[in-house]
Parts: structure tokens; sequence; C-alpha cells
């Protein structure tokens, strides 16, 4: 087994690196960034972690394109405060559950990012789909957050730089670490197309600390689509956090690893060679399992709904009858992920439309694709 220490690699050069940090002589820095991050949904589920934030086994998730946080951060950096501030807002107005997780993921991030000791901040945020929809709005939220403070650290620590902030390899790199601390996913939601967190020896370049893009796959699984079948709204029954503790004390725990471990080595060749059914039967194989540790933990729970199975069993026959390329996934809940390609859209929709509305909470649907990753609102 490879030492936690020698997986730190990147946490320990960012905390040598803050070790060094000195306020530079101009004294007061203020400014704004203001950045779009999208939320994901796993192809290959991380659930399961250790230490802080740390995923017991690699995943690979499809970055979404409608589904988006937009974060507007005001600062003001001077080294002579010696206690932090922070205002958060929400859809315009004060937020106190957002902002008291907001404070807590800050504190985790501070030794990485030791300007913030000395800085005040005004977050305003919003999301441009519903709230408890079934879409991971911590992974968006927690992207743009982390994105917007990469860029604000750029103009306090080194205010000389200029050009675009994407155009250094590093900004989300460190972006994708700090918003892994905050929320596990949205450690990929960072990136366009598809990506990956988690060590994997097929995948060069994976890390558990960070996500990184995955590039080179086949054409066909350009702009995939993604609809999202809302069965219930409304808060989660079990927070992901609950859930990925209660994999502690999993009896099939060490089995549900290697399987996406295996998954994921096999999603290699399918994603290059563009196999719609290998990627389906792993899509759906996950989304299943996923639901099995909940229901076998120590309390088991139960999120799927009867609405949730029928549309998972149409979809199957739907396939099977037309040949289109749509599979399911779940997220930790009722709601279900359609993941379709763009070729097979129309009849896709008709489909949802004629065959699964009726499933859904008022017959809602929300439809979104294959994005391209966060982008600066100024
Ligand atoms: O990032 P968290 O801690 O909310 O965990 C998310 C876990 C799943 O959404 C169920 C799966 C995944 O990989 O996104």
């Amino acid at each position: 087994m490879i030492s936690s220490m020698t997986e730190r690699t990147y946490h320990t050069e960012l905390q040598s690196e803050a070790a060094s940090f000195k306020p530079h002589s101009g004294g007061v820095v203020t400014g704004t960034a203001a950045w779009s991050c999208p939320s994901n949904i796993a192809i290959v589920k991380y659930w399961g972690k250790r230490e802080v934030q740390l995923p017991m086994n690699p995943s690979l998730s499809i970055t979404l394109r409608e589904a988006v946080t937009r974060t507007h951060l005001e600062y003001r950096f001077n080294p002579e405060i010696r206690k932090p501030g922070l205002t958060f807002r929400f859809g315009g107005r004060e937020a106190p559950g957002f902002g008291q997780r907001t404070r807590t993921f800050l504190e985790r991030i501070t030794p990485f990012m030791p300007w913030l000791r000395h800085t005040v901040l005004r977050i305003d945020s919003e999301n441009t789909f519903p709230h408890s929809s079934g879409i991971a709005s911590s992974a968006s939220a927690m992207g743009a957050l982390a994105i917007c403070l990469v860029a604000a650290e750029a103009s306090i620590v080194r205010p000389e730089a200029s050009g675009d902030l994407l155009d250094d390899p590093g900004v989300l790199k460190k972006a994708s670490f700090l918003a892994r601390l905050g929320s596990g996913s949205a450690s990929r939601s960072l990136f366009p197309g598809l990506a990956l967190w988690g060590k994997s020896d097929v995948w060069p370049g994976a890390s558990d600390e960070y996500a990184i893009p995955v590039t080179g796959f086949h054409e066909d699984f350009r702009d995939m689509r993604d609809a999202i079948l809302i069965v219930e709204s409304g808060q989660k029954k079990v927070s992901s956090s609950a859930g990925h503790a209660l994999m502690e004390g999993n009896p099939f725990a060490a089995s549900r690893f290697g399987q996406a471990r295996e998954n994921l080595e096999q999603l290699a060749p399918i994603l290059r060679e563009g196999d719609w059914p290998g990627l389906i039967r792993v899509l759906e194989e996950e989304a299943l399992t996923l639901h099995a540790m909940m229901m076998t933990g120590r309390p088991g729970y139960l999120l799927m709904l009867p609405q949730t199975l029928a549309i998972l069993q149409r979809v199957r026959s739907f396939r099977e009858e037309t040949g289109c390329r749509i599979g399911f996934t779940l997220d930790a809940g009722a709601n279900v992920h359609l993941v379709y390609a763009d070729g097979d859209a129309f009849p896709s929709e008709g489909f949802i439309r004629n065959e699964l509305t009726r499933f859904c909470e008022n017959g809602r649907v929300i439809h979104d694709r294959m994005g391209t990753g966060p982008e600066s609102l100024i």
C-alpha cells in the first residue's frame, strides 16, 4: 500500500509555498473575481473517503454545461488585519447555513492560502438550477469559490503577473485541490468534458489530491446529454458525509472499491473507442452499486422511490427496442440522470416526454449536456 505521505505530495508542496509567504510591501490589495463553475455527474462514483477528503477509489464524471454556480468575490487584503472577515449572500440574500459552511471551508484551506488570515471577503453566489433538484450544488459552488480564491491569490501574491489566469495549468490544479477540501466531487467540476479524480494505474497523472481533465475521448461522446428527471425535490434525506461515513462499516466496501477501480480501468478503452454499450454498462452498474451500498450499510437506507425504478426499467426496455444510446445513472437520491448520445437526442427526448415525465414531480425534467468548464465573468 502506498503511504499517505507519498500520496500527499502536492499538499506538502503547497504547505511549503505557504510557509514562505510574506505580505509584499505594497500593503493593501483590493479586487474582484467572478467565475461560473458547473456541476458534474459521476459515471464512476466516489463513495467512501478517508483522512481529509481523500477518496477510497478513483471516480470519473461528466462536466455539465447549464447547471452552474456563479460566484462574485470582493476581497480586501491588508497585512495589518489580524482577523479575517466574511459576508456571504446566496441569490441576493443572507444565507447563514451556506455562510457557516463557507467559513469552515475557508478555515480548512487557510494553511494553503495564508493571505486569507489578513483578508476580508464578500461573496455573492447564485445557481442557475433549483436547489435540491438532484444536481450537485456543492460541486459547482465549491468549484466556483475555489477558482475565485485562486484568482484573488494571483493578484495578492503576484501582482506583477498578467495574462489569462487559465493559461497557467497550475491554476486549475490548485482550484481542484481546494474545491476537493470543500466537497470531494467538486474537485472534478473545474475541467471541461470529462474529469478524473483519484489515483489509478491506468490513468497517468491521476491523483487523490486533485482531479485532472480526461482528454482524447472519442468524438461520439462529445456533447453527451444529461436529462435530469426530478422524481422528488427537497432536502437530501441522508447527507453525503453521513453516506461516506457509513461505507466504513459496510461489509461489501472492499469489493465495491475494487469494482470502481476495475470500471475505471475499463473506461480507458471505452472512452477512446467511442464504445457506447460499454459506457452504458459501467454507468448503470455504478448507479446500482451506489444504491446497493446505501441499502447494505449499517444502518441501511433506501433512497430510490417506486417512480425511480419505473423509470430505470423503461429506459432499459426503450434501449432494447430502439437501439438508442441512452443509459441511466443516479446520485444520492431518487432523481434519475439519463445520459444519451447527442445523435440520439431526438428519439430519446420524445421518449422522456411521452413515457417518463409522468413519473416526475410536476413533470419536471432539466435538460443539460457536457460542458466546457469554469468561465470568468469579468
Ligand atoms: O462530494 P460529495 O461528498 O458530496 O460526494 C458525492 C458523492 C456522489 O455524488 C454520490 C458520487 C460522485 O462521485 O459524485
